[in-house]
């Protein structure tokens, strides 16, 4: 199975806020705010992928934007950056004051009109909260939370045959999501390289930590309304059929009580 073509450039997030995305979406009544939640390796860079083909929320992956500055040269990294980047190599998450100062900085990405899917973020109470009360400051809402569920000896095998795209950061596997040429990207002809935090003695930090740290986030955003539990067993087009209509179903009842509310404004008027 091949990965799916076109992915937007993303460069607002990647880059920082001075750099532009080449199109933005159109608004639409009620943008598409999708959190995914689920240890590091269960396919939430592959999910967010396909559901932004068909939803077109922008896909925003904290990890993305580690990875892009790591490519940068060494004078272009802030101090912060270079602790960051040290944390990610062990597998240890990222102190919770850089990680939230960078999606502050990129606060326009969460008010795009096209929506957006964040993969990898929020990844502890701390940032959650700060997450929360942002959007409720900017009258932001989120749609749904989706928490994707697998064994970890899955997860392992997933994550022991990943490789990434160093261009375009298209996800692919060595058996089960192979490029069309051996070390190249379909996409954008990238060269596709295994990650460093994927070593076996990173992999082990990294599903500990999920388990610590993340993993409470489940019923934080149960307790909140907006959790789906959804299980990752499967092909990702299997997972993909079984996440859409859990959320269009949320967004249904989202758009029912929407206009509800304008309703019963207009009668009150
Ligand atoms: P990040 O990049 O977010 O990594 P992660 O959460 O560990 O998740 P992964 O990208 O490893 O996995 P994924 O679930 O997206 O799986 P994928 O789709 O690639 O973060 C990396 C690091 O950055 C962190 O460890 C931390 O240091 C730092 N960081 C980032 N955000 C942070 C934050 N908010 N706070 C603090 N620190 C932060 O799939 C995996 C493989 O499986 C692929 O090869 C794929 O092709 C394959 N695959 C996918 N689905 C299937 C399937 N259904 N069947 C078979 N194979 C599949």
């Amino acid at each position: 199975m091949s990965a799916p073509n076109d992915k937007p450039s993303r460069a607002t997030w990647l880059q920082g806020p001075s750099a532009r995305c080449e199109t933005v979406p159109k608004g639409a009544f009620l943008p598409w705010r999708i959190i995914l939640l689920g240890a590091p390796g269960v396919g939430k860079g592959t999910q967010a992928d396909l559901l932004n083909q068909r939803l077109l929320a922008c896909h925003l992956s904290t990890g993305d934007v580690f990875r892009a500055a790591a490519t940068r040269c060494d004078d272009e990294q802030t101090p912060a950056m270079k602790e960051a980047l040290a944390h990610m190599r062990r597998g240890e998450l990222v102190p919770d004051t850089t990680v939230w100062d960078m999606v502050r900085e990129r606060g326009e990405c969460l008010h795009c009109a096209g929506g957006f899917i964040l993969d990898g973020f929020p990844r502890t109470l701390s940032q959650a909260i700060s997450l929360k009360q942002f959007m409720d400051k900017e009258g932001l809402g989120l749609t749904a939370v989706v928490s994707y569920e697998l064994p970890a000896s899955e997860i392992v095998a997933r994550l022991g045959g990943r490789r990434t795209c160093d261009k375009c950061k298209a996800v692919y596997h060595v058996t089960e999501r192979t490029p069309k040429v051996e070390g190249k990207c379909d996409r954008c002809d990238g060269k596709l390289f295994h990650r460093e935090d994927d070593r076996p003695e990173s992999i082990k930090v990294r599903l500990e930590t999920y388990e610590r740290s993340t993993a409470p986030l489940i019923e934080f955003y149960r307790k909140a309304g907006l959790l789906l539990q959804v299980s990752a067993a499967g092909t990702p087009e299997e997972i993909y059929d079984r996440t859409l209509p859990e959320l269009e179903s949320r967004r249904l009842s989202l758009f029912a009580e929407r206009m509800w509310a304008s309703e019963e404004n207009r009668r009150d008027t």
